[in-house]
């Protein structure tokens, strides 16, 4: 064990990655981590394996009733992929540096890309219920580094450049993806907030004035764990409602799942589609 920063050092990485090689028997190309309300995507996977988290050694626990828990291992879009149904948050009380665990898993099990999703709070006032958002870059400004604390070299470098953070190629591919799709694909830059209360309108305006189109509490500690073991990584936001003292309406978990719910559709059509593009 390494101190008290990060619980896990490589062996731990790579005894809860030998369990769930033992249960598989491909190399996993791209991992998957679905956002609130966005599990559906599972269902599209042939040759599904599940594995529950609770099985695997060393693996964080989800406490979040809209996260499943489990692995999905399988076929998607031509692709072999890994999906995490089910995600940690720092709200849930983890640490920033346990967070790293799931990223670094998918990468002990081959994966060279990354895709997260999440449900958003649209912050650029154009963006509406239901829209997606491919995000371009992120802001992270609270909590600490998923890095801090003694650096894997196993991973990467102490000091990583994220001027890339979101694959430039694959910001393209989605693009065109959505082309393919007819639809209109929003983009903008993902502001993280750790919740888990939803924010002060004054704090929207904060995000605002600093360059945020859609603000969450997820994703930017698996981006910045992807960057530093050198995933291409492409991001996805689901504008799930107006962020507060955009609408007259209260924020409630209820909207963010109905949301998720009726566009799970398209999400899940643009994800294959992305899979079906890459190399
Ligand atoms: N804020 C933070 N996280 C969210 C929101 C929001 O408005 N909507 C969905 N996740």
């Amino acid at each position: 064990m390494t101190a008290k920063f990060n619980p896990y050092d490589f062996q731990a990485y790579q005894s809860a990655a030998d369990y769930l090689r033992s249960k598989i028997d491909f190399e996993v190309e791209v991992g998957i981590i679905l956002g609130s309300a966005l599990g559906g995507l599972c269902e599209r996977v042939s040759e599904a394996i599940t594995i529950p988290y609770r099985e695997v050694p060393q693996m964080l626990s989800t406490t979040n009733p809209a996260h499943k828990g489990e692995f999905v291992f399988g076929r998607l879009g031509g692709k072999n992929v890994a999906l995490l149904s089910g995600r940690f948050h720092s709200y849930e009380g983890y640490n920033f540096p346990e967070l790293a665990q799931p990223v670094r898993i998918l990468k002990l099990l081959g994966a060279k890309t990354l895709i997260v999703s999440n449900a958003a709070g649209g912050v650029n006032p154009d963006f509406e219920p239901g829209d997606l958002m491919l995000i371009t870059d992120q802001i992270k400004l609270s909590g600490a580094s998923p890095l801090a604390g003694p650096n894997l070299e196993e991973f990467g470098t102490r000091f990583p450049d994220v001027s890339f953070l979101y694959t430039p190629k694959l910001l393209e591919l989605a693009r065109e993806a959505a082309k393919d799709l007819e639809f209109s694909l929003q983009e903008g830059v993902y502001f993280f907030m750790a919740g888990p209360q939803y924010e002060t309108p004054a704090e929207i305006r904060a995000i605002s004035l600093l360059g945020g189109d859609a603000v969450g509490m997820s994703t930017v500690t698996e981006t910045i764990v992807a960057a530093h073991c050198g995933m291409e990584v492409l991001g996805i936001s689901l504008i799930t409602n107006k962020a507060a003292g955009l609408s007259s309406e209260a924020l409630s978990d209820d909207e963010v799942i109905e949301v998720g719910n009726k566009s799970g559709k398209i999400f899940q059509d643009l994800v294959e589609r992305c899979l079906e593009k890459m190399e």
